[in-house]
């Protein structure tokens, strides 16, 4: 079923790349903030490689839902849970929580999650994890827009998306 209050955040290369050897595929610094301003004050859901891919944690002003199978492993300043409907269910009285990642979150997530808040690079990545393939059919696009990094010259757009 829909989860009207999940949303999933997410840059994505244009063939769908997300992340290699456990860490992003490109430094936005723009998209950093992005990622800030959009989550702060949310809950953001995740799994464990992602948590441990981060420089540190937890992320300022931020619940923090760790999706695991190891029922001893203990991270500071998160909760953790054992299936994506518990994390469903911790989430079930807020108004918007975000997924965060990684690869095998997503993919879970993707058939059910309400909105998407995309940084789509245009350019083509080498990555070993990726998102699912995006129909743009099903998704009402909510806002565009599009920018150029200063630094290292991508072009990229931040897509925000509803499901129609
Ligand atoms: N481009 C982006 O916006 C973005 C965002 C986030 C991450 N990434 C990238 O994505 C990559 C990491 O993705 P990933 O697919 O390797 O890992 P992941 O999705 O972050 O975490 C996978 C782990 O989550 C746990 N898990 C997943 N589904 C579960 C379920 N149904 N029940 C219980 N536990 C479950 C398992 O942990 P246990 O092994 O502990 O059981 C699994 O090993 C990195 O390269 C990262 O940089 C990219």
């Amino acid at each position: 079923m829909i989860q009207k209050n999940i949303s999933i955040i997410v840059a994505i290369a244009e063939n769908f790349a997300i992340g290699k050897n456990n860490d992003l595929l490109f430094h936005l610094p723009n998209d950093l903030k992005h990622f800030k301003e959009i989550t702060s004050g949310h809950t953001i859901i995740m799994g464990r490689n992602t948590l441990l891919s981060l420089p540190k944690w937890p992320l300022p002003n931020r619940r923090h839902i760790v999706i695991t199978d190891k029922k001893d492993d203990v991270f500071a300043g998160c909760e953790t849970v054992f299936s994506i409907d518990e994390a469903i269910e911790k989430v079930k009285n807020e108004d918007e929580a975000f997924i965060i990642g990684g690869g095998m979150i997503y993919k879970q997530f993707f058939p059910i999650a309400g909105k998407l808040y995309l940084t789509l690079v245009h350019k083509p990545f080498d990555a070993d994890v990726f998102f699912p393939e995006i129909h743009y059919s099903e998704w009402k696009e909510i806002s565009r827009k599009d920018f150029k990094d200063e630094k290292n010259g991508f072009e990229y757009s931040y897509l925000n998306l509803e499901r129609k």
